[in-house]
């Protein structure tokens, strides 16, 4: 059977960190990958030491990221490639890794250069809020690429990992079969290598036969209705993109996968937890200790499982938040030690916004909670939400300066939690 080619778009502290991962798993499973890792990088000219140099020139040279991701060596079977379409040509696996705010240009640009039956990973914590309401990353790229992705996230702070230090993930993967024939009875029922506790529902699909060889699979998005991509399924001389394959392109002895088909739990606990993340640092700055910080991240709870079960109530499970490390587990260790947490901490600290702290202190790497924190505010503003919300609106409130972190407590009371 022919081998998948993957390429990762994306080079910033988790991009790098996940190539590292899936180059490692593709010299492990020669059978399954092609070893050689495409990266595509977002170039730029970095200073180091005396020299300058364009990034992708120094990760192939010195195989390490020495902006986003340094001191750590990578494989190298990965290759930083500046040129998004010539890093994706031949890929059947794109792996998402950037920043929210980006993704939208990388989109416009992949739409219709990619292979017609590559499959997706979105990586991306974060929401797409339009007029039309609130989109999954994952469910968005499906949309506009033509092609079903699906998403990891979890309790996963890049510089551990990189560093080789022991963490759980969740994978959510829930396409219709590749191949209607294969499965005569056209029901997926996903298959996980590991117990699959959250949602673990079958997929129904119909399928279109098209003119020639091709067929498109109708399925059902995140929310359980009929979704508007139309996908190509793999084709038969490929080895089977399905769970058992994604789980030896992603797990690692220090990143244990676990498979579920929850794409929108997995999805939403890694958006709305970057908003409780901040609230963390808010009160940590303050000085008010770990109760403080532990009563938001409760509260944050609640409100991530009424979010997810109000907007995507057909699918999404609360054990996902509850059970799974992209759930409560990433929830933790944002609050404790994640870029939203310290920055927002510092802010508190110094008396200056999280937005001077990300420019000052961040070398360029990008906050995902305070455009989060807008983009929900904003969506649960059109709906007359902001109540049923006390802190996703008060994290919002604190950000513009209409709140101050000594607020907190008063409107948790008017809270209705
Ligand atoms: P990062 O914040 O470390 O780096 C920023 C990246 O954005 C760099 O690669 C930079 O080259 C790129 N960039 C800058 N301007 C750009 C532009 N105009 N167009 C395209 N790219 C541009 O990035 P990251 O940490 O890899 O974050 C990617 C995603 O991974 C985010 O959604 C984040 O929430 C998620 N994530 C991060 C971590 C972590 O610990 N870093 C862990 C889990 C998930
Ligand atoms: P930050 O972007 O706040 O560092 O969060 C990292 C993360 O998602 C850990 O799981």
């Amino acid at each position: 059977l022919k081998k998948h080619k993957v390429t990762v778009i994306g080079s910033g502290n988790w991009g790098s960190t996940v190539a590292k991962i899936v180059a490692e798993n593709t010299r492990a499973h020669p059978e399954l990958f092609h070893q050689e890792v495409q990266m595509w990088v977002y170039e730029e000219t970095v200073t180091y030491g005396d020299k300058q140099d364009k990034l992708t020139n120094i990760i192939n040279q010195h195989h390490e990221n020495i902006k986003y991701l340094p001191n750590i060596k990578l494989p190298s079977n990965i290759v930083a490639n500046p040129s998004l379409l010539d890093a994706v040509q031949g890929s059947s696996i794109l792996i998402f890794n950037l920043p929210h705010q980006f993704i939208n240009k990388i989109c416009e640009q992949l739409k219709g250069n990619i292979l017609p039956f590559a499959r997706g990973v979105s990586c991306i914590k974060g929401v797409n809020v339009s007029d039309e309401g609130v989109a999954l990353f994952s469910e968005w790229i499906g949309d506009g690429l033509g092609i079903y992705c699906g998403a990891l996230s979890g309790a996963n702070i890049a510089s551990e990992i990189a560093a080789e230090k022991w963490c759980e993930t969740t994978i959510a993967y829930d396409p219709p079969p590749m191949d209607p024939s294969r499965n005569p009875s056209r029901t997926a029922t996903p298959r996980s290598t590991t117990p699959n506790r959250a949602n673990d529902r079958a997929s129904e699909l119909s399928v279109t036969p098209l003119t020639g060889d091709r067929t498109e699979l109708q399925h059902k998005d995140a929310r359980g209705r009929a979704s508007k991509t139309k996908l190509t399924p793999v084709p038969q001389e490929y080895h089977p993109l399905d769970h058992d394959t994604l789980w030896k392109l992603f797990h690692r002895p220090y990143f244990h996968v676990n498979m579920v088909s929850d794409v929108a739990g997995v999805s939403l606990g890694g958006a709305l937890k970057n908003i409780v993340a901040l609230a963390a640092g808010f009160v940590d700055g303050r000085g008010w200790g770990d109760n403080a910080k532990a009563a938001v991240m409760r509260i944050g709870l609640v409100e991530m499982v009424r979010f997810g079960k109000e907007f995507f109530g057909e699918t999404v499970s609360g054990a996902t938040f509850t059970e799974e490390s992209a759930g409560v587990a990433d929830l933790i260790t944002s609050s404790m030690g994640g870029r939203n947490f310290r920055c927002a901490k510092k802010a508190v600290e110094r008396g200056v916004s999280v937005q001077q702290i990300e420019e000052t202190e961040m070398n360029g790497q990008k906050l995902q909670g305070t455009s989060t924190a807008a983009e929900v505010n904003s969506f649960l503003k059109q709906r007359g939400l902001e109540n049923e919300y006390p802190l996703f609106t008060a994290v919002h409130n604190i950000l513009e300066g209409k709140n101050s972190v000594d607020d907190i407590p008063d409107l948790m009371m008017k809270g209705r939690l």
